[in-house]
């Protein structure tokens, strides 16, 4: 930390989601960018220049040597989030890591390893959670208006969504899969965190690859590639069974022939006294009055500063305050636990039990 005491952070990887933590981070009074790096040195010197970073680094084993660097930002491509993030921790640096975890179960395990040994906070990034809607539907589980939730569905289903075709996003070798990983590790992340986080023991799933293969279902996230390949799903079903007998059911796409809530993300949560659902922008309270349905609508405060802004936040207090982050090193395993596991049942067509050990 420097002598007025701001939380100095490295960022690795400058591309889009790069770009955005800069964004946010700069706006925090206790914070400072002071280093960047990219593969593609001009992205990082481009991005130095705009945000006036100081310190412009070739590779990030160079960044990770600055001693003055308390925390990295890791938001490169998902094959090398395992790497950086675990010679990072035995920099001694605390790490926010970009979802999902890693691109297998195996690499999550040995990141949750060097994190104990370090000491250090990694946190997943798992905006979502912060978002206002869902923290107050959060706030009512907390409070037990739910009651037991015992049923969940949930998913984003993107009618034409595919990121950078062609790019690492598309290629296994270098994502770990398609919307399964991208987006589904969302949307199953804050289906745990909203259901109290029961363990997962089994998933039963399948996985499809209709667009991608065909150069369909294109989006605007991400450059194409037409140089590369695409050997990824473009969409996912699974079923998850929790320890505590509920269910969780998972669907995912970036590209399919539907317009299903709005192609958006969505939770249906359903408990013994009450429900809630939260999709198309929009949080619902359910229950039963006088012998009918009721609904409550939640709003937002128009002047809300937005997820990221509290997530950064909360990064910057879990270090200061030796705290473990709400979006913890084991929440990322578990969802690379549950995400492996589809991905096997998909190519076995068994039902698949999770491998909690760390060995
Ligand atoms: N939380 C979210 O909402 C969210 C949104 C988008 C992307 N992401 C995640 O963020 C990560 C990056 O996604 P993106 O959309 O920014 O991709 P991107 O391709 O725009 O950026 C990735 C950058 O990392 C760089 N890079 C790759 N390997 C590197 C290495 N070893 N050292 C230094 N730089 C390296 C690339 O050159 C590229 O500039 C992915 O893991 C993705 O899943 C998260």
């Amino acid at each position: 930390m420097s002598a007025n005491d701001k939380i100095q952070i490295g960022v690795i990887g400058a591309g889009n989601i790069g770009n955005v933590h800069i964004q946010e981070f700069l706006q925090l009074s206790d914070a400072a960018v002071t280093a960047v790096t990219d593969v593609y040195h001009p992205l990082a010197i481009a991005r130095a220049e705009e945000y006036n970073i100081p310190n412009v680094y070739t590779t990030y084993q160079e960044l990770l040597q600055d001693p003055s660097v308390d925390a990295v930002i890791v938001a490169v491509s998902n094959d090398a989030h395992a790497p950086i993030a675990i010679e990072a921790l035995q920099a001694g640096k605390h790490v926010l890591l970009e979802k999902p975890m890693a691109v297998n179960a195996a690499s999550a395990k040995e990141i949750v390893k060097a994190r104990q040994k370090s000491g250090k906070v990694l946190m997943m990034s798992h905006q979502m959670r912060w978002e206002s809607l869902n923290m107050q539907v959060k706030e009512q589980i907390d409070k037990g208006a739910l009651g037991s939730i015992y049923n969940v569905k949930t998913g984003w289903m993107r009618r034409k969504g595919i990121p950078g075709w062609g790019s690492w996003f598309t290629q296994m070798n270098k994502s770990g899969g398609g919307p399964l990983i991208d987006i589904g590790v969302h949307m199953l992340d804050l289906s745990l965190h909203l259901m109290g986080n029961p363990k997962p023991v089994s998933v039963f799933g399948t996985t499809y690859a209709e667009f991608g293969p065909k150069k369909r279902g294109i989006g605007t996230w991400g450059k194409t590639d037409w140089n590369g390949f695409y050997d990824v799903e473009d969409l996912a079903t699974a079923l998850i069974k929790l320890d505590n007998g509920s269910t969780l059911s998972l669907d995912v796409s970036w590209a399919a022939n539907t317009d299903f809530i709005d192609n958006g993300p969505y939770i249906y949560l359903m408990g013994s006294e009450g429900g809630a659902s939260l999709r198309a922008g929009r949080g619902t309270l359910h229950t039963e009055l006088f012998d009918r349905t009721a609904d409550v609508d939640l709003t937002m405060d128009s002047n809300d500063e937005g997820p990221r802004q509290r997530m950064s936040r909360h990064f910057l207090e879990c270090i200061r305050e030796h705290r473990e982050p709400l979006t913890s090193a084991m929440s990322g395993l578990t969802n690379s636990l549950v995400l492996e596991a589809i991905y096997e049942s998909s190519r076995t067509g068994q039902l698949v039990t999770l491998d909690w050990s760390l060995d």
